[in-house]
């Protein structure tokens, strides 16, 4: 498919968040009762989350707006869990398997069978669960334990979903866990503890979970920044954009990228802000301004870790040089997504320098590129090369239904966002 040059204009409603959705239904299984999720994302991946738990023994009932889940009594699953392209899916359920005594198996498409899980592995043994690997990849069999005792864990790396799964593994521990090492990597599995009815502190560096029991609740789902985020970039890079998200999660762990566009100089405003269910939401206002260059790293590019490449793309129109540094860990997600979105800047005439935990990216002089560009099946690859081409046009891009992983209506909704002068 080729997306087109023109500015975004008007009202739009995002899909839901993919990772509140994932924790959602995850926590709905784990828990006793009935508990409804409204507006999750459905994407593929949320729907690899909704087949897994139903496979270890949640009652699932799909009504598409809503998903209704009874959980509480899960076992383990008849054959291997498909996760399909979703890391989400494996980290944290390999942590709920690994302190509920469950046996089972997961296993995932070409791209997830890439990605490294002895960074979860490690935990999970740690604390008595047995888990093999096939030489530190997919597939992966854990074998848990029942009422682990608790304890002190310190990440290896700043994971939301490493240090999700630890936590969904100590859901029936018999004394505290803590967790230490993170930096603002993003907290919604602890907004979601409380939500259903746990005592846990934190504060962006430690994790505490107090023993205790989960209560079924039910959970409504805000807009999705992470795909919020290629429209307002978009609008920040095209001139004649004026537009409004709604309902948009503006979790501060998640908001880097906001912080990103307003250092590069974007006009944001960010009005009727509110709770949802413990998660913050807000509409999102942008218009066109001339952007210029920024550095990224260190906690910014963990709060804005999937919203780096698409930065990256913004860098691209932005005036001087940006430079992106701590973000070896992108060459670990659906794709490589340092060296593929390098590689697709260098294909629009963008000069770019790859290091081994970043990029500079020197903006100004974006043209359309004359091949296909290759988005490596990574969702987010296809979206930024969507916001790259607003100010310029026709960017034709392979295989565009990977952006159905994340965000099934992404297409439509640009569409209809888009004024295109053809
Ligand atoms: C996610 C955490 C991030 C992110 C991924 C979703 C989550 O991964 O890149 O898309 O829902 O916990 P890491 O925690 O491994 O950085």
């Amino acid at each position: 498919m080729t997306f087109q040059r023109g500015p975004l204009c008007g009202d739009v409603r995002v899909a839901g968040d993919k990772s509140v959705s994932h924790r959602a239904l995850i926590f709905a299984a784990a828990a006793r009762g009935t508990s409804t999720v409204a507006q999750p994302n459905r994407g593929a991946d949320v729907l690899a989350t909704r087949d897994a738990i139903a496979a270890l023994g949640a009652h699932v009932a799909d009504h598409g707006e809503t998903i209704v889940v009874r959980g509480g009594a899960l076992h383990a699953p008849a054959t291997t869990i498909d996760a399909r392209n979703s890391g989400t899916t494996t980290r944290l359920l390999l942590g709920l398997c690994a302190g509920r005594g469950i046996t089972a198996t997961f296993d995932g498409d070409a791209s997830l069978r890439r990605r490294p899980m002895e960074r979860v592995a490690r935990p999970l043994r740690a604390m008595g669960a047995a888990v093999e690997t096939n030489d530190g990849r997919l597939p992966v069999t854990v074998r848990g334990i029942v009422e682990p005792a608790g304890g002190t864990f310190e990440l290896e790396v700043a994971s939301a979903q490493i240090k999700s799964a630890i936590l969904l593994a100590h859901l029936d521990a018999r004394g505290p866990v803590r967790i230490t090492g993170d930096a603002f990597s993003r907290d919604h599995t602890e907004i979601m503890l409380r939500h259903f009815g746990r005592d846990v502190r934190f504060d962006g560096r430690t994790v505490e979970l107090e023993p205790g029991a989960l209560v079924a609740r039910d959970v409504r789902i805000p807009g999705d920044l992470s795909g919020a985020a290629f429209f307002l970039a978009a609008a920040a890079i095209t001139p004649g954009s004026d537009v409004v998200l709604r309902e948009v999660g503006i979790n501060h762990t998640r908001t880097g990228v906001l912080d990103a566009l307003r250092a590069m100089g974007a006009e944001l405003s960010v009005t009727n802000e509110r709770s949802l269910d413990g998660e913050s939401v807000a509409d999102i206002a942008v218009r066109y301004r001339p952007l210029r260059a920024t550095t990224l790293a260190g906690e910014l590019v963990v709060r804005a870790i999937d919203e780096v490449t698409l930065l990256a793309a913004v860098a691209a129109h932005a005036t001087g040089t940006t430079r992106i540094r701590d973000s070896a860990d992108l060459r670990a997600k659906e794709s490589d997504r340092l060296a593929v979105i390098a590689e697709t800047l260098r294909a629009c005439g963008i000069a770019v320098t790859e290091f081994r935990d970043g990029l500079d990216i020197v903006g100004g002089g974006a043209r359309i590129p004359e091949a296909t560009l290759h988005t490596h099946d990574d969702h987010r690859i296809a979206m930024a090369i969507a916001t790259l081409a607003a100010p310029v046009g026709a960017h034709t891009i392979d295989h565009p239904q990977c952006i159905a992983v994340s965000f099934p209506d992404f297409v439509p909704l640009w569409e209809a966002a888009q004024v295109t002068y053809r």
